[in-house]
């Protein structure tokens, strides 16, 4: 199984990351130079990851994250980001040629208290891996930016004037050649200090480096950075800053990765590592802060200890559509004998769908549906015979569906959360009977009528929008054949294909609700 070469592959990394980049070849060995502490998930056995990759003629879109769970809020969270990302960057793809864009995850440190990740992604069309850092707070359990490390935006400016105090210090970097917001912060404080002397009672006058922007970011603002959304605000002022992507240092102050071109003799590798000494990275780091480089320097917990219990072997398909461009394509009235190709279409995507089935087909295609479920996809209740249940007792529908869903549980191991009613018919009795969220549909795809393989994709292609259920039947041939083009013109638009559960997972279904799509507004 993919699973297995996956976390073959994160062990062998795993012992590499713990080689710790030591500073003993790196240019002049009197130059002061930080040992990170780098990727420690060897430590951590039960650690799954799960790959999203899909390679296609226009692009290749990859991304990593770590399952912690199901719904952990730090898998969630992070995969969201990565989908995001993957988004822009197709919606952004050029006319010609193959773009490549992979996002991948390191663990930085993992106690009870805090799980730090660092992002890297890489797209060919740029020059450099772009990386950033994201810590999880068991503490309030919420997901925080770098920023959230510092006790507050004067630490923040601080941090900066202290990596600019080594730079010139133990580097022999001029004031004027202090790279980026680095030299900008030193160049910020040098001219407050002169306008101190000189006219005590005046206010500070910006400095010739500082764009609007960054006039505007400083002097420091009074933002909350336990608060995930103002720490956010200030790590998007703050984005192309080194401490973006900070390391902890093996004697417990900071290793922040700089470019070597920026510091002269600090390194012939990819990576210059300066270090904050501990004493000074004391002043400066919040309570999260402390609890990051604690978990980071004492090596991390075991599995048991950071709760990822039997659930973080959960195939972890969720993600935050509410934030996503997200499409749910759902298949009625199979299972039939063109289920199987169309699972091996969805496959080749990383699709996961959602399929209608009618209990009495259940039993004569038994492998069709084990294998739906076990590969991500939703198996729902689309009734035992398609009979209207309209047109039934509340009675006969609650026998009906029981009948679907036991026959359903029987294969898949799990009773279908959400169904659909045959020909949308619903009233009032069958939303009080039911004991599932109704779910129709917002693109009808018309196929059981056109029975053309160009219309339904047509349909769908044209029709879909972020929040959509798009209607199928697997059932004819002529629609899983328009799968393929659908597939990859809403891949290309930078859609994910999820589940009606997913789709609408974090906003909530409640049973005897009738929904068609999942649109926000
Ligand atoms: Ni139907």
């Amino acid at each position: 199984m993919a699973d297995t070469s996956l976390r073959r592959k994160l062990t062998v990394g795993s012992a590499l990351g713990l080689i710790l980049v030591t500073g003993c070849q790196a240019g002049d060995s009197t130059l002061p130079y930080a040992e990170a502490i780098g990727f420690i998930s060897a430590d951590l056995p039960d650690l799954h990851t799960r790959t999203v990759s899909v390679e296609t003629d226009h692009s290749t879109v990859g991304y990593r994250y770590p399952v912690l769970g199901e719904t952990h809020p730090l898998s969630l969270h992070v995969r969201t980001a990565m989908a995001e990302r993957q988004t822009a960057f197709l919606e952004e793809l050029p006319e010609g040629g193959s773009p490549e864009l992979h996002q991948d995850t390191e663990l930085l440190a993992a106690s009870p208290d805090v799980i730090g990740l660092r992002l890297n992604v890489t797209d060919s069309g740029a020059e450099d891996t772009e990386s950033s850092t994201l810590w999880y707070d068991g503490g309030s359990e919420q997901v925080l930016p770098w920023t959230s490390l510092f006790r507050d935006e004067q630490a923040l400016v601080q941090a900066h004037l202290d990596l600019a105090d080594v730079l010139r210090d133990d580097y022999d970097v001029a004031t004027e050649d202090l790279p980026g917001r680095i030299g900008e912060v030193a160049a910020h404080a040098e001219t407050e200090a002169e306008a101190d002397e000189e006219e005590p009672q005046g206010e500070p006058t910006p400095t010739a480096v500082a764009s609007d922007e960054e006039r505007e970011a400083l002097p420091p603002g009074d933002s909350d950075l336990t608060d995930p959304e103002q720490a956010g605000e200030v790590a998007e002022l703050w984005a192309d800053s080194p401490l973006a992507d900070l390391a902890f240092s093996t004697a417990g102050g900071l290793a922040v990765r700089m470019d070597p071109a920026d510091v002269p003799g600090a390194g012939r590798g990819e990576e210059a590592l300066v270090p904050i000494e501990p004493e000074q990275a004391e002043e400066t780091l919040s309570e999260l802060g402390y609890q990051a480089r604690d978990a980071a320097v004492q090596g991390n917990a075991s599995p048991d200890a950071l709760d990822l219990g039997a659930e973080a072997t959960a195939e972890g398909t969720t993600l935050d559509c509410a934030e996503l461009k997200c499409v749910a394509l759902t298949f009625d009235d199979g299972p039939g004998e063109h289920t199987e190709a169309l699972l091996d279409m969805l496959a080749d995507y990383e699709a996961k769908a959602t399929f209608y089935v009618l209990g009495s087909l259940v039993g004569e295609f038994p492998e069709v549906v084990e294998r739906t479920a076990a590969e991500g996809h939703e198996v729902g209740n689309h009734t035992w015979k398609h009979d209207d249940l309209a047109g039934m007792s509340a009675e006969g529908v609650r026998e009906d569906l029981a009948r679907t869903d036991e026959a359903i549980e029987a294969v898949t191991g799990e009773a279908p959360v959400t169904m659909r009613p045959p020909y949308g018919s619903l009233n009032a009795t069958v939303r009080s009977a039911t004991g599932h969220p109704l779910i129709l549909w917002d693109v009808d795809t018309m196929d059981w009528q056109s029975r053309d393989t160009k219309a339904v994709a047509g349909h769908a292609l044209s029709e879909s929008q972020a929040g959509s259920v798009v209607l199928f039947h697997d059932i004819h041939k002529s629609s899983v054949d328009a799968i393929p083009e659908v597939l990859d013109g809403l891949h290309r638009q930078g859609y994910h294909f999820v589940t009606v559960k997913d789709l609408f997972g974090l906003q909530g279904m409640e049973p005897g609700e009738v929904h068609t799509d999942g649109r926000l507004n």
